[in-house]
């Protein structure tokens, strides 16, 4: 059963309704009053191939709101509006939402999404603690830009999120359930920084997002994970600090990242290097911060940091998976491919997960493209969508090379 909320994001829940139609399941769609002034009925019924009501005193006969309860395997309320996060924490049954959540035994999922600032009131924040302590997954929200023009979290995850982590609630993720249980990964993300001085550092555009959602679908698939967090902001990092199967370890620099992997990598079976690491630092770290009154600062003399990847690839374990990243700035398609292939060869990885970027493309958005290249330089896997899909595309293709 898909619950629907008043939210501008029940236009994705369309998506989402259409995704688990495809997928075989029989979906009922219990939308508020408010939902419908976003999606109508015609929409739902359409959609999801079932008739559509928000009346409790319909179907009367049937008791309505305890059978679609009872019947249901599955329970998604997306999105879920700080009003109904706040009504199911306290337990209210005015429509026939309210009272199918409280007829119902299965599990429910709720895909939050609101602005930033009601996300992070209290008192959605008590309700939501209250929904979570009852089993109820909470399933973002996701970090973004909203409707009003600002961003920040409160935007409702994307529709295959949703449905990995419903499938996750419900014990299996679709045909991937498990299927890395009883895997070490270790798996890097972030920006490095370089110190220059005390107060200054040369980084880059890393969020980490990619890393990060890497670590969750290898711990969502059962794998145990370490995952070594470069520059990462902390609301990023977030689901990743309550997965009980994600290890964190924090590391600033290219070399205490290095320093990290190497460890990690002695005992893990996968090592994923998602963190966008300098290739070069400062010659010389200055202990006190520099200023224009010492004299200018006009030249940084660099040196090149050791190659993580080349380096763990090098001293592969039999039976060691090495998935290495590249963020590519091709003239084409054909040049992307080249580059990619030769960057392989020379890091000497197994797979290489290449992503086009640019000043609009690949960085802080919630969105990626992605190719898995192999050991023949073949491309094994093409994914494009949430960085969660495109992880998932990347742990699929682990699986294949590693047979
Ligand atoms: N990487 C690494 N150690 C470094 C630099 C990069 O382990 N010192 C890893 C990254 O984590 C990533 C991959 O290498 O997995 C790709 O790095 P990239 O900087 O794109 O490749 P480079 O070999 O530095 O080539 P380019 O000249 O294109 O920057």
């Amino acid at each position: 059963m898909v619950g629907v909320t008043g939210g501008i994001a029940a236009y994705k829940t369309v998506h989402l309704v259409r995704m688990l139609i495809k997928e075989g399941h029989d979906v009922t769609v219990v939308p508020t009053a408010d939902a419908l002034r976003f999606v109508g009925v015609p929409t739902w019924e359409s959609i999801s191939r079932n008739p559509v009501t928000t009346s409790v005193h319909e179907d009367v006969a049937q008791v309505r709101h305890v059978a679609l309860g009872q019947r249901a395997e599955l329970v998604i309320v997306a999105p879920a509006t700080a009003n109904t996060i706040a009504k199911m924490a306290a337990g209210l049954a005015d429509d026939l939402l309210g009272t199918t959540l409280l007829a119902t035994t299965a599990p429910v999922v709720i895909a939050p999404a609101m602005h930033t600032e009601m996300w992070r009131h209290p008192a959605t924040q008590a309700n939501v603690a209250a929904l979570r302590d009852r089993g109820v997954t909470i399933a973002g929200p996701a970090d973004g830009e909203l409707t009003g023009g600002d961003s920040g979290p409160g935007r409702m995850l994307e529709p295959e999120d949703i449905i990995a982590q419903a499938f996750t609630a419900i014990g299996r993720s679709g045909d991937r359930a498990g299927d890395l249980a009883g895997l070490r990964v270790a798996v890097s993300a972030g920006g490095t920084r370089e110190p220059i001085d005390p107060v200054r550092f040369l980084g880059n555009r890393s969020s980490g997002r990619q890393g990060v959602a890497l670590a969750l679908a290898a711990a969502d698939r059962g794998a145990e994970v370490a995952l070594v967090a470069a520059h990462v902001e902390t609301r990023v990092l977030e689901d990743a600090v309550r997965h009980p199967l994600v290890r964190i370890e924090h590391a600033g620099t290219a070399a205490e990242l290095g320093e990290a992997m190497r460890r990690e990598s002695a005992e893990a079976d996968v090592v994923v290097m998602a963190a966008a690491v300098a290739d070069y630092r400062p010659a010389q770290v200055a202990e006190a911060k520099l200023t224009k009154e010492a004299g200018p600062l006009t030249r940084i003399e660099l040196v090149e940091n050791d190659d993580i990847v080349a380096g763990l690839a090098a001293a592969r374990r039999p039976g060691q998976t090495i998935v290495a990243f590249a963020a590519e700035t091709p003239a084409d398609e054909d040049d992307l491919l080249d580059r990619t292939r030769r960057k392989r060869e020379r890091k000497g990885v197994d797979l290489l997960v290449v992503n086009e970027v640019g000043w609009e493309l690949g960085f802080e958005s919630a969105d990626n493209t992605a190719q898995v290249i192999g050991g023949r330089g073949d491309v094994l896997a093409r994914a494009s969508g949430s960085k969660r899909a495109v992880a998932d595309a990347v742990w699929d293709a682990v699986i294949a090379a590693r047979g």
